[in-house]
């Protein structure tokens, strides 16, 4: 268990967070289309070993999670992906679930499968130099969303992926989503999120997860992302904290979160602000996708063999997020 420990620490210790550059090749198809670059394994393997050959790895990124393709794949360098991030510094890690499906008798909501044969892939996925991993449920927001269906399951197959992992040695990565879809507000957001994460630490608890060697990655509270009230940082800030203060056990090291489609400033000048005021003991840090990649793709779409380029933009983009992950990111720094 002290591998664990040791492992979860090394992937957010001061100022380093995650790189989520784990889409599937479907959303990852979605995301090359939308900026006009057609979605081969080549260009998948080419983007993605731009940004983890980045200089930033070393200082800002503690762990990265990749998809099935990734892990597999070969660099330029004959390195396997995962031996370029450890030689960085960085932890390598793996998206197991299979994806979020509908729910059966709620056919709004969806559950995330992928338990089934999980023991074998995690093996496998640990031999080929994985140490830490995710599972994302999914939740949406309405008058009578998430049900008490969607919140009981999905903790349910968390908390059984989580014991897996665990006893395979690596970390799991616990990620349950209250989306931000929807005209919902930051009130509405707080209730749902404060229920679905104490069920699932129910479940954890229940399935004998050594909460010591996991990360949560929840969704900050935030207003929807069609509702028309507007929230200040600080106040994202103080209802994220007060959200989490109340609803995870104090075991858990550290706190990592998605950016769920806020902009990449608004995700960093948020987790600036939360750690402004952290007054937990949790370490409160990023695992973020579109946040740390949006402006490096869209500028490498453009300057597909301009690798210092499409570097540099990432670089920015990974030391403002490390500067947020200290509370020490400033307008000003982000103009520079
Ligand atoms: P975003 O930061 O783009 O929300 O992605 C994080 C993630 O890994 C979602 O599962």
């Amino acid at each position: 268990m002290s591998e664990l420990y040791s492992i979860s620490k090394k992937i957010i210790s001061t100022g380093k967070g995650i790189l989520a550059a784990d889409e599937s090749t479907a959303t990852m198809t979605k995301r090359l289309n939308a900026v006009k670059v057609p979605s081969t394994p080549e260009n998948r393997l080419l983007f993605r070993e731009t940004l983890l050959s980045s200089q930033s790895m070393k200082n800002c990124i503690g762990g990265v999670i990749l998809y099935d393709e990734t892990v597999k794949q070969i660099a330029s360098n004959k390195k396997t992906i995962p031996e370029l991030i450890s030689s960085t510094g960085a932890v390598p890690g793996i998206k197991v679930d299979t994806g979020a499906k509908v729910l059966a008798n709620s056919k709004d909501e969806k559950i995330t499968e992928g338990l089934d044969g999980l023991r074998d892939r995690l093996k496998e996925y640990y031999k080929l130099g994985a140490r830490f991993t995710k599972w994302r449920a999914v939740y949406v927001i309405s008058d009578k969303f998430p049900s008490k269906l969607s919140i009981h399951t999905n903790a349910h197959a968390l908390a059984r992926y989580a014991a897996l992992v665990q006893e395979t040695g690596m970390v799991p990565i616990v990620e349950p989503e209250v989306l931000m879809d929807g005209e919902h507000n930051a009130q509405d957001c707080f209730v749902k999120t404060s229920e679905v994460l104490k069920k699932c630490y129910d479940e954890l608890i229940l399935n004998k997860v050594d909460l010591k060697g996991t990360i949560l990655k929840p969704n900050m509270i935030l207003p929807g992302s069609i509702s028309k009230e507007k929230m200040e940082c600080r106040k994202v800030a103080e209802l994220t904290l007060k959200c989490l203060k109340e609803s995870v056990p104090s075991e858990v090291p550290g706190i990592a979160f998605l950016s769920g489609g806020q902009t990449e400033k608004e995700a960093t000048e948020n987790l600036n602000e939360i750690n402004k005021l952290n007054n937990t003991d949790f370490i409160m840090t990023y695992s973020y996708g579109r946040a740390l990649q949006q402006s490096a793709l869209k500028f490498w779409s453009k300057n597909i063999k301009d690798i210092n380029g499409t570097q540099n933009t990432f670089n920015h983009r990974a030391n403002m997020c490390s500067l947020a992950a200290q509370g020490k990111w400033t307008e000003e720094i982000e103009n520079k």
